[in-house]
């Protein structure tokens, strides 16, 4: 790219018109700059700008150049948001593009590369891991299939950089690499690697990568994923060395595997099926009898999402996966409270989706016509995330009623029949959004969906690395042939 835009800038058109002068002027004017300017910021902005023309880019580089022009200098977002010796400059003009434009640079082809945001994520492709994650967890069963499976990434390693707290992202990642043969390595607390002599983290991602090959991360810095995925497509055009990234939680904005484990357990349970399920009757055909209208699968469902609706990252992108099937509802029940209600862009982005947003304060409100915990087809509790409330914010909480925020043994009753309960947790104990009495209730999906975190996780990376169809192909001979194992426990 670097090489392309000194090209336009040198070789202005030869053909005599005023406009061509003024560009060629500019382009000149420009080349001065780029071959003087100290800034490698502005260097980057100005490739950008030239090269796409975006007028955000512009702004940023115009910005840019006055404050070298003027001599100021940039007041630099704080350590806590951006990590001990983070730059970001150097993809600022990259990361204020609209997700669906940087949707390519995160592709191999048709294949994604990195996984970054829930947008990569189309309904087809989320059928497709679907679909493999079923096929992993059936031949993990046996020791045949276990082996098999085993042997397809036993030459890969995978490094597990996890500098905020992690339970079940980090060990279900861990569990899936070993599933398909993968070595893992960990760094989870900074203060025991280089960063603590001041290596800068983006440093740190780059050393993992000539030892790995896959980063699965997780940041208490937003965007610092995406930032990373950018940095392996530039090593790719000198080194050709671009291993995939894995945005495992990135600060309040985005936890797109999550969401990936989600949609898998919604999948599973809107598909109503039941191990005890015979040619002479169904769960679903009983269900039928019950709700005429009920169909299979995603389409046409309504959802409620209830808890820390602003802050959840969880919430965001599993609302953006559901967002791309047909004729979806959501209720978003929580305080109306600015640091937890739904925030108004990300609103304005699901109505533009076609979603039917509604926002309300308890379970009990109407929805379209019940009370919605009556109407829901499905409830995705979420935790208070007190640790980022603010001295402000725990005074204004302080003051606030939160039972509205809880489930309750009565209120599941009042349920459909078929509808799920999830929560992406850790449950807050001493909040107690889901009490544990509720557990036993077989629409408490939320132990079951942890664990399918670590099947559609081993599908990602079959994905990844492309032995996904090779596995298609196991299975198809192996469930040709005689069972050896008993098919009921496929609901583990
Ligand atoms: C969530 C997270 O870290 O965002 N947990 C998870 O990954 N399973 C939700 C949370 O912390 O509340």
């Amino acid at each position: 790219m670097d090489r392309d835009v000194k090209t336009d800038l040198y070789c202005p058109t030869p053909h005599f018109h005023p406009r061509n002068l003024l560009l060629s002027s500019l382009a000149a004017v420009l080349g001065v700059l780029f071959r003087n300017s100290k800034s490698q910021r502005f260097k980057t902005l100005l490739i950008h700008s030239v090269g796409t023309g975006n007028s955000e880019h512009v702004g940023l580089m115009l910005e840019c150049l006055a404050d070298m022009v003027l001599g100021r200098q940039r007041v630099r977002t704080s350590t806590h948001e951006r990590g001990p010796g983070m730059d970001f400059y150097d993809y600022e003009s990259r990361l204020c593009r609209p997700s669906k434009v940087k949707i390519p640079d995160f592709q191999d082809g048709e294949r994604l590369n990195h996984v970054v945001f829930a947008e990569q994520f189309t309904p087809a492709l989320l059928e497709r891991l679907g679909r493999s994650a079923d096929r992993i967890r059936l031949l993990s069963k046996s020791k045949e299939g276990g082996r098999f499976l085993n042997d397809l990434l036993r030459h890969k390693r995978s490094m597990l950089y996890f500098t905020q707290p992690s339970t079940r992202t980090f060990l279900s990642f861990m569990a899936a690499c070993q599933i398909l043969g993968m070595s893992c390595a960990e760094v989870r607390d900074p203060r025991t690697s280089s960063e603590a002599k001041g290596e800068s983290q983006i440093d740190s991602i780059r050393m993992f990568s000539s030892y790995f090959d896959v980063v699965i991360m997780r940041s208490n810095v937003a965007k610092f994923a995406e930032c990373c995925a950018y940095m392996m497509n530039d090593l790719h055009e000198t080194s050709r060395r671009n291993i995939p990234i894995i945005n495992g939680g990135a600060g309040s904005d985005e936890h797109p595997t999550q969401a990936l484990l989600d949609i898998y357990t919604i999948q599973r349970a809107m598909s109503y099926t039941h191990p005890r399920d015979s040619v002479h009757g169904t769960w679903f055909g009983e269900l039928r009898h019950e709700f005429p209208d009920l169909l299979k699968g995603i389409d046409g469902k309504k959802f409620a999402f209830c808890g820390d609706i602003c802050r959840g990252r969880t919430i965001r992108s599993l609302a953006i996966l559901l967002s791309q099937y047909e004729n979806i509802t959501m209720y978003f029940i929580g305080p109306s409270h600015a640091t937890l209600a739904l925030p108004r862009e990300f609103r304005s982005r699901l109505l533009a989706h076609g979603v039917n947003v509604i926002e309300r304060n308890s379970f009990l409100d109407i929805g379209e016509h019940r009370p919605i915990i009556e109407e829901i087809d499905c409830l995705y509790m979420t935790r208070i995330q007190r640790e980022h409330n603010t001295p402000e914010d725990e005074q204004a909480f302080g003051e606030m009623d939160f039972t509205n925020y809880k489930l309750t043994p009565e209120l599941v009753d009042r349920m459909k029949t078929h509808a799920s309960i999830l929560h992406p947790f850790p449950r807050d104990e001493q909040f107690g959004e889901i009490p544990t009495s509720i557990d036993v209730d077989p629409r408490a999906y939320y132990f079951r969906q942890a664990r399918n975190g670590m099947w559609i996780r081993s599908a990602l990376l079959a994905y990844l690395f492309d032995v996904d169809s090779v596995i298609a192909d196991y299975h198809q001979d192996y469930t040709s042939q005689p069972l050896d194992f008993d098919a009921s426990a496929l609901g583990g």
